[in-house]
């Protein structure tokens, strides 16, 4: 069995691809096995974050019962392994989204860790993605439209029995009428905010890039946020290394490559 984790907002643009990209960046140099699948079928990105849009077997062909899931795993060049979604607005047609927790299984064996990407909304596409996850990573925004649609999504979730692990507060600004740590925990009956990421001009450069930002820039304050949340998502620090400093740690590693 596989652990499979999911990533999910509500609220659509909040940051969601941001964060599955990052930590399959992350727990794949830190030698993890980890599969990332984009569960968001109708209006994929993680690919693009990614900067490989077109691939010949995607996840609609696997939900379409035209392919194996190992048949639309790829490795992309950061070693990141990943199951795309088909970009075409005609890859939904004869696709049921409700194949998707069966496809999930497919690659138990395969993979330690499967990281979901989802849809916004609460259609039926998120309702598979769910069914097929153990856990659960919330993305909000500090604000209440953004919050309250994490809200319904962390009460679904529960309902359907997956344990919601936190919550992660993206695009932290630090100012006035932000909503803190405390109101977002509290929100969220308690559930823990696991990483706030800051806003950093960095992170849309690197989708520009097609890249993860924490290759594209592994110093920069959203970098050092998301290696804090993937060190709660694993319970070892995997910030430790780039906590230390830039140009030593950044010696070390060359003089260990
Ligand atoms: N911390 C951040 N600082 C600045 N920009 C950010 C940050 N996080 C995400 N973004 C930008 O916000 C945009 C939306 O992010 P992302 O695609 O990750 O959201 P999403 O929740 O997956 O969206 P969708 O619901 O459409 O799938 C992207 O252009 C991304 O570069
Ligand atoms: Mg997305």
């Amino acid at each position: 069995m596989s652990r499979v984790l999911s990533v999910a907002s509500g609220k659509g643009g909040v940051g969601k691809t941001t964060v599955v990209s990052n930590l399959g960046a992350i727990l794949t140099e830190a030698g993890k096995n980890v599969t990332l699948v984009d569960g968001n079928l109708t209006t994929p990105n993680l690919s693009l974050h990614l900067g490989i849009p077109l691939y010949p077997v995607t996840l609609h062909d696997v939900l379409k019962n035209n392919a194996i899931m190992p048949e639309a795993m790829y490795v992309h060049p950061s070693g990141v392994k990943v199951v795309p979604s088909g970009l075409g607005i005609g890859d939904m047609e004869g696709t049921d989204s409700r194949y998707l927790p069966v496809a999930i299984q497919e690659l138990f064996g395969e993979t330690e860790m499967v990281l979901l990407d989802t849809p916004a909304g609460l259609g039926q596409e998120t309702i598979s993605n769910l069914e097929a996850s153990d856990e659960l990573i919330l993305v909000t925004q500090p604000n209440m439209p953004s919050l309250t649609d994490v809200l319904k999504t962390k009460n679904l979730a529960e309902d359907m029995g997956v344990d919601v692990i936190g919550a992660v507060i993206n695009h932290h600004t630090g100012s006035r009428e932000e909503l803190n740590e405390e109101e977002v925990s509290e929100m969220l009956d308690g559930i823990p905010v696991l990483s706030k990421i800051p806003y950093d001009k960095k992170v849309p450069e690197a989708v520009a890039m097609k890249k993860p930002v924490v290759h594209h820039d592994p110093h920069t304050p959203a970098s050092h946020a998301l290696r804090e949340l993937a060190s709660k998502v694993t319970s070892e620090d995997l910030n430790i290394e780039y906590k230390r400093g830039g140009i030593l740690s950044r010696l070390s590693r060359i003089f260990r490559s």
